[in-house]
């Protein structure tokens, strides 16, 4: 049972669809946690190049995702940073190469069963925002809200050339539209916890939208789903919040 004190709201989605930087700043306006399951993911991935263990051997990757020394120290402003080891590997792990690693070693029933109860770890108090493929359907299928987010292909290419290119990573649009497509087949496609929408999901389109659009649509949804009764000290910080955007 959900405890008045621990809300949780999951937003999944393909990469690119905009999800990281939506559930972030959700989780900044109203006050709670946030996890990016992905970045476990990633930094599983980079643990087993650094330990040379091979994506396909999953009986070496079970034990060292339930071992892995990994940090997410929350920064005020920012996602926060991520130290593996004793090592910030925030940046290292953002490149295209270890999103298609995490995409491979993420398919691994073993994987995915040794990262569950530290995903569930980060549910706190007041709520928590959490990030990835599974979230609403096997991490928190007792979510108050399920937020499934989806852009087509061109677009989430586009964002993530955008993004990349912000960072100082040097790709080109049509090897990005391949690696999405090749990803999100193997994201989709695999036996555990594939990528899909919750029966109980909203579903929202968000090309043409921008992240601010996106995170008021999903706060009303919130809302409208938590109502004044149930949740009052949320829904208040909300329709603050919601207030203050409308005079700024
Ligand atoms: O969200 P992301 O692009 O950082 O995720 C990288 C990969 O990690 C993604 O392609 C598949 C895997 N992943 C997963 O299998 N389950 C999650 N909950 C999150 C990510």
């Amino acid at each position: 049972m959900i405890s008045d004190k621990e809300h949780v709201i999951t937003v999944d989605g393909a990469s690119g669809t905009g999800k990281g930087t939506v559930s972030l700043l959700l989780a900044k306006r109203l006050g709670w946690k946030f996890l990016d399951s992905g970045a476990l993911y990633r930094v599983l991935a980079l643990a087993a190049q650094k330990h040379q263990v091979a994506f396909d051997n999953e009986k070496a990757l079970e034990v060292l995702a339930e071992h892995l020394d990994v940090q997410f120290l929350a920064q005020e402003t920012s996602a926060s940073q991520i130290i593996l080891e004793g090592e910030d590997v925030t940046t290292t792990i953002r490149t295209e190469k270890m999103g298609n690693a995490a995409s491979i070693v993420g398919a691994l029933p073993a994987v995915r069963a040794a990262l569950l109860s530290r995903q569930r770890a980060f549910r706190d108090t007041p709520g928590l925002v959490a990030d990835g493929r599974d979230m609403g359907t096997v991490v928190f299928p007792d979510a108050e809200l399920k937020i499934f987010l989806t852009a087509t292909p061109e677009e989430r290419a586009l964002r993530r050339f955008n993004q990349l290119k912000q960072q100082g990573i040097s790709v080109t649009l049509g090897d990005l539209i391949m690696e999405l497509r090749e990803r999100d087949k193997r994201d989709q496609e695999r036996a555990v916890a594939p990528l899909k929408p919750a029966e109980d999901a909203v579903c929202i389109a968000t090309d043409g939208l921008t992240i601010d659009q996106v995170v008021e649509r999903i706060l009303l949804e919130y809302k409208g789903k938590a109502g004044k009764k149930a949740f009052p000290a949320t829904t208040d910080l909300i329709n603050k919040q919601s207030e203050a955007v409308v005079a700024e």
